[in-house]
């Protein structure tokens, strides 16, 4: 038998694949595609970095229009969807709603090509996504309008309000950092399937379901509960108390990021900005400030996109149990690239484990255990 490798817990530090999609470095830098996300945060939109993400390169204009418009079209939901999301008990989590009508949609759909499935999968989970919670609210299901943009449609099915310029734009921002980003676990979990070439419907469920974790995606809904809870001047007692503990505070520390995430420093700009215009803005961000400070003072550890993407969508009005959903609907896109990028070089991961259990155990029948 050729011999084991034994890698570090988690594979950390371990380059399993090769990737063109994104890439994350501990000195702090994000690029997509080439492009570094301060450039995109600034000069793009979200159906322009979806484009790149999937397809490799910045559209010309009309095919940009071209893949909005498919993402717009694709948007409708089979009436059996929102039946099936009805049946959940109302204190479900949104994310087994979604992961399980993802995984419906599967079954629904007879599309040709890859990218057909792509595109639907990516606009019907921005649906799925806010009707998770009106479903468990027996609410009235909202539906997509075909005049506003992506991430504006998006802000209007969840606040159920159009809105402002501005809260949109700081929005999509949120969603651009949450698109992409590198081997994480719900990405690595996708191409995992993928490798055993089962489809995309399958994939992006299994990618859902790694995302729910509280070590992952869940990140971002623990990160509120403490928020709303502190003052300003309980932020340091709170983090010492937590790390007497042994606790690890969510919204903080990062497997690359070891001095500061990117998308953490732009989104807190974009908090500072939102906070002076909303109702509990200002209470919210110095929370934040204090409890970034403590962190830093007594652990080193700076704070990731979680622990400032959850304010922003706290103040923007969208229940707090809908942030890791929003992550998953933005995400998807890094997953399809990811999907698809597996697929170009494809190998079966397959990887082996070192038996620490019994052997040779004897056999003894049932009737004299
Ligand atoms: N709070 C307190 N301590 C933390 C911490 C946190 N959020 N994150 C890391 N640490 C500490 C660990 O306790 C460990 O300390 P030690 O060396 O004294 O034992 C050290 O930092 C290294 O942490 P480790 O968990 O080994 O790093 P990792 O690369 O495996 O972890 C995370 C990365 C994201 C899993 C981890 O930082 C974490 O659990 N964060 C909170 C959850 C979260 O916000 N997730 C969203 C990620 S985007």
């Amino acid at each position: 038998m050729a011999e084991q490798i034994r890698v570090p817990k988690g594979l950390a530090g371990v380059a399993v694949t090769e990737t063109s999609i994104s890439k994350s470095d501990p000195s702090g830098q994000l690029i997509y595609r080439g492009y570094p996300i301060e450039v995109l945060a600034e000069k793009s939109n979200f159906e322009e970095v979806a484009f790149l993400i999937l397809k490799g390169y910045l559209p010309k204009k009309y095919e940009l229009e071209e893949f909005s418009s498919k993402l717009q079209r694709e948007m409708r939901l089979d009436e059996r969807i929102y039946t099936l999301m009805k049946l959940f008990p109302p204190n479900s989590d949104p994310m087994d709603v979604i992961r399980t009508a993802v995984s419906f949609i599967g079954s629904l759909e007879r599309k040709d090509s890859l990218e057909s499935k792509q595109i639907s999968i990516a606009a019907k989970l921005a649906v799925i996504v806010p009707n998770s919670h009106r479903a468990l609210l027996n609410h009235e299901f909202v539906k997509p309008r075909e005049d506003l943009s992506y991430a504006e449609n998006m802000l209007y099915m969840l606040t159920s309000k159009i809105p402002e310029k501005e809260d949109a734009w700081i929005f999509e921002r949120e969603l651009i950092f949450y698109m992409e980003h590198d081997l994480n676990a719900s990405s690595f979990t996708v191409r995992v399937v993928a490798s055993t070439l089962s489809d995309p419907y399958s994939s992006v469920t299994a990618g859902l379901a790694a995302l729910k974790g509280p070590l992952h995606g869940g990140a971002n809904e623990e990160v509120m509960e403490y928020i709303l809870r502190l003052r300003p001047e309980d932020a340091e007692n709170f983090v010492r108390e937590e790390l007497k503990a042994g606790r690890k505070i969510m919204g903080f520390g990062h497997r690359v990021y070891k001095k500061f995430d990117p998308r953490a420093v732009l989104s807190k700009k974009y908090l500072e900005l939102l906070a002076r215009k909303k109702r509990d803005g200002e209470r919210i961000y110095k929370v934040c400030d204090m409890l970034e400070k403590a962190v830093w003072a007594l652990k080193q550890i700076p704070p990731n996109l979680d622990f400032y993407a959850a304010p922003i969508f706290y103040l923007l009005g969208i229940p707090v149990s809908l942030n890791t959903p929003i992550f998953a609907s933005s995400r998807v896109f890094g997953w399809l690239a990811h999907y698809s990028e597996q697929l170009e070089e494809n190998k079966l991961f397959r990887p082996d484990a070192i038996y620490v259990g019994k052997k040779d155990l004897k056999y003894i029948p049932i009737e004299t255990r």
